[in-house]
């Protein structure tokens, strides 16, 4: 009989926490809601601790997002495990997910401490949490390169204290399958109390292996696996979510698990990261790439048309890649728009839909035709719109090859108009510069991103970017066909963003209790990713 494995994402959590994937609050809970659409079993939200943003967000997607188990991470203290309770109290079901490195690595130059304090923190650390909520997951972090009898001895601490769940996590995607299975067995037939325990999979993709380290350790007994979506996450990444979803959902013949995923949602899932993140999904990627269902060689071609058996192991419609059918056009009414959306997923209430329409019909004045791939582009767009405090009137640059560009640019707030006008490295950093001298704002510059939307010549130009405003990050983006302007509207939405958000994190930082030693334990990394 097939037992079921279930899916624990982290992408808001692992994923988030990479470079260059960082995600506003608003844009959190967008994806939080995919991620509930999708199926996830448990979904992680975040690091509490690590940020007032990251804090807001696991409370914000508790308070909504009532299905699945709601998880937060905690290194094993007393001030962690507090806050991620605080974060999670109004989860339906809430997990605390607590941490410590056990391999004598991270002891000695990480920790500093001995084997004999380790075990007594974890003892300590998992009974503390489980005071306060029944669900408690443990990781040994670095797993993979722990001892094994004292990752026994580890485990057995654990499950002592209560934990429900044990993590096993192959920190720094090292193991090879056979190894990262045969941890798993041993945890199971050494540490005693293991039938109340799940055992889960944490892989991330160091040497290209953490799928397959996943599969190894649901073959050992992992019955839980971390992953998320696209593979984002530290580094290399972590195990990708849709490629063991659909590993196990083509070789059910020789994997005997199931999961419960909404397997049509995973391409949705996949582009809405992309689109959140500003980090494209690589055409081959599996299962969720633009290739991953195109057939170039001739011979393929003509076997796939004969019987799409000869070269497709999985249908594109199975994992929800849209069909490169003309969906909508430019006489089509908000009903059909509607309607179309609903079949994707979406539900859209009057006000949402009323933004998307105004959007699609723009795109659709300038395209003959809009695919699926638009109307994610769309809705994602539509998805946090941030409070437009400045308004961008007109924007007029002059560039020119030899030497710097100028922009002067016209600002709308409250109903009063500001203009100003400054020179740049380039058009964009001309417009950007104007904009900083109207508002006060002073953001530089981390990422900029220009990429083509849609399909077809007719496809506006896409501007992604990453502006820090006083330590803290916020993406933003524009479409148009202009590419100055959309860069000058996106850096003016992150200005508005940042305007927002820096005045909600003072007011929930003022709300919070004090305390004169969470700042000491935050991470300085982890303290400007929003
Ligand atoms: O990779 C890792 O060890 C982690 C733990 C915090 C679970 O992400
Ligand atoms: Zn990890």
């Amino acid at each position: 009989m097939p037992e079921q494995v279930y899916i624990f994402d982290t992408t808001l959590r692992d994923g988030e926490q990479s470079p260059g994937c960082s995600m506003n609050f608003g844009e959190k809970l967008e994806m939080a809601r995919q991620l509930d659409r999708l199926g996830v079993d448990v979904l992680e939200a975040g690091f509490p601790i690590a940020s007032q943003g990251d804090f807001d967000a696991v409370r914000a997607v508790s308070a909504e997002i009532r299905r699945p188990t709601i998880a937060a991470l905690a290194r094993a203290n007393q001030l962690d495990i507090d806050r991620a309770w605080k974060a999670l109290e109004g989860a339906a079901r809430p997990r605390i997910h607590t941490f410590l490195a056990t391999s004598d690595i991270h002891l000695k130059y990480k920790l500093r401490k001995t084997r004999e304090e380790i075990l007594k923190q974890i003892g300590w650390a998992v009974g503390h949490a489980k005071s306060l909520c029944k669900d408690v997951e443990f990781s040994p972090e670095d797993a993979g390169r722990t001892d094994r009898s004292y990752l026994i001895e580890c485990c057995h601490a654990a499950v002592e204290a209560g934990a429900t769940v044990l993590n096993l996590p192959d920190t720094v995607g090292y193991c090879v399958e056979s190894e990262y299975e045969r941890m798993f067995a041993d945890v199971k037939a050494k540490v005693p109390g293991m039938d109340r325990v799940i055992l889960s999979t944490h892989t991330h993709d160091d040497l290209g292996l953490a799928v397959a380290n996943t599969i190894a350790g649901i073959r050992g007994g992992a019955r839980q696996v971390e992953c998320t979506i696209n593979g984002i996450g530290e580094r290399a990444g972590n195990a990708a979510l849709e490629e063991i979803v659909m590993a196990i959902y083509v070789r059910a013949d020789v994997l005997p698990v199931f999961t419960r995923i909404r397997t049509e949602e995973l391409y949705r899932s996949s582009q809405l990261l992309a689109r959140l993140t500003g980090v494209a999904v690589q055409r081959n990627k599996a299962v969720v790439g633009r290739n991953a269902f195109a057939h170039e060689a001739g011979i393929h071609q003509d076997g796939v048309l004969k019987n799409a058996i000869t070269y497709e192991i999985m249908k594109p419609q199975t994992v929800g890649m849209p069909s490169s059918e003309i969906v909508l056009g430019k006489h089509s009414g908000r009903h059909a728009l509607a309607k179309r959306y609903e079949d994707m997923g979406y539900r859209l209430d009057s006000e949402r839909l009323n933004r998307v329409y105004q959007a699609f019909c723009e795109i659709a004045d300038r395209k003959k035709q809009v695919y699926d791939e638009d109307l994610v582009a769309i809705i994602a767009e539509s998805s946090d719109p941030a409070p437009e405090t400045y308004r961008l009137r007109h924007l007029q640059s002059v560039t020119s090859s030899l030497g710097p560009s100028t922009a002067t640019v016209e600002l709308e707030r409250n109903g009063q108009l500001y203009h100003d006008s400054a020179t740049g490295e380039g058009a964009c950093d001309a417009a950007f510069r104007a904009i900083d001298r109207i508002t006060g704002f002073s953001g530089a510059m981390v990422d900029f991103t220009v990429q083509s939307v849609g399909q077809g010549m007719a496809g506006a130009a896409e501007v992604q970017i990453r502006a820090r405003f006083e330590g803290w990050e916020f993406t933003s983006k524009w479409t148009s066909h202009n590419i100055v302007e959309a860069a000058a509207r996106a850096y003016l939405q992150a200005v508005n963003r940042a305007a927002r958000e820096l005045e909600r994190i003072a007011e929930s930082a003022a709300a919070a209790p004090k305390s004169a030693h969470t700042d000491a334990l935050v991470d300085s990394s982890s303290r400007d990713r929003y």
